[in-house]
């Protein structure tokens, strides 16, 4: 095993949840998980279309319909990206983690200075750690009511020419803290500066009850970025759709990837056919409504 892998740190939130897995008298506040299955018309188009045969290789990008039907839904979600544009745009991975991961290998090499808001999700520090990048963490700091907030120059003094990447999640897992469009687009900014990519983790997007958004949606870094952007977005099925034993999730590339064919073929590879497949396409809608 490499010397970093073994030093990883065992994740805290793992070892409550293994010591509660199976027990009826206790609460599962640990994982960002919903206590009800997926809803049954994900499900029903899932068993429809394994007993369809579609049970192949799909592509590496994901099943063309279902990046047009992604395409639709963040359309609704942003409505200022054009339709067409967010085609070439999507990305269907593996899950978020996956999604994460390939970003990360896509554009972080060893040695590299990676800059993470923290107390953050755990796999967010261990992905750019596993591949030998310099992770430095920036803290969010309680207010006097005792709110998360973040303290903006510290990041943009840790934000310099350096930095390879900024990686940020926002709706936040665990503290629930989230970005205003002030502070994304301060952000954006300052990276434009420093030429670092953002690697935004909006997987919590539509867990957001504040109610101060035309969409419903937390403020996301899509809302405002330039095509030449160097962004990446990544979102999951597992939240909002209720689907988090499925593992499929996606990512939003900026409009002319980087990545080379050869690079999409290593790197990508969309979730199992039938999860991808154009049955569910149909259902993805918006949900909750
Ligand atoms: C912040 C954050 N990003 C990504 C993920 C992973 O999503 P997925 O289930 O699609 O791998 C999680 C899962 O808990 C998460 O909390």
């Amino acid at each position: 095993m490499r010397a970093v892998v073994e030093s990883l740190e065992e994740s805290r939130i793992r070892e409550v949840a293994n010591e509660g897995l199976g027990r009826s008298d206790v609460l599962k506040f640990w994982f960002g998980e919903s206590d009800e299955v997926t809803p049954d018309f994900i499900r029903e188009a899932a068993i429809a279309s394994l007993q369809h045969g579609e049970t192949f290789y799909a592509h590496n990008l994901g099943l063309p319909e279902l990046r047009h039907a992604i395409a639709g839904y963040m359309h609704g979600l942003h409505p200022q990206v054009h339709t067409d544009a967010w085609f070439d745009r999507v990305a269907v991975t593996s899950g978020g983690v996956n999604g994460l991961m390939v970003a990360v290998q896509a554009l972080v090499d060893a040695g590299d200075e990676v800059v993470l808001v923290t107390p953050v999700w755990p796999n967010l520090v261990a992905q750019p750690r596993i591949l030998g990048a310099q992770v430095r963490t920036v803290p969010l700091v309680a207010d006097a009511s005792g709110a998360w907030r973040l303290d903006m120059d510290a990041l943009l003094s840790a934000i310099t020419p350096g930095t390879r990447m900024l990686i940020v999640n926002a709706p936040n897992n665990p503290t629930g803290w989230t970005l205003t469009r002030e502070e994304q687009a301060t952000i954006l900014a300052h990276c434009r500066g420093t030429g670092t990519w953002v690697l935004a983790d909006e997987v919590y997007e539509r867990l957001y009850y504040a109610g101060d958004t035309a969409n419903g949606a937390a403020p996301s870094f899509l809302d405002m970025a330039e095509p030449d952007d160097r962004l990446i977005v990544t979102h999951s099925f597992s939240k909002s759709f209720l689907m988090t034993g499925w593992r499929l999730g996606w990512l939003v590339l900026p409009p002319s990837p980087s990545s080379t064919p050869r690079a999409r073929q290593c790197l990508y590879s969309a979730g199992p056919r039938w999860q991808c497949s154009a049955r569910m396409r149909s259902h993805l809608r918006w949900w909750p409504t």
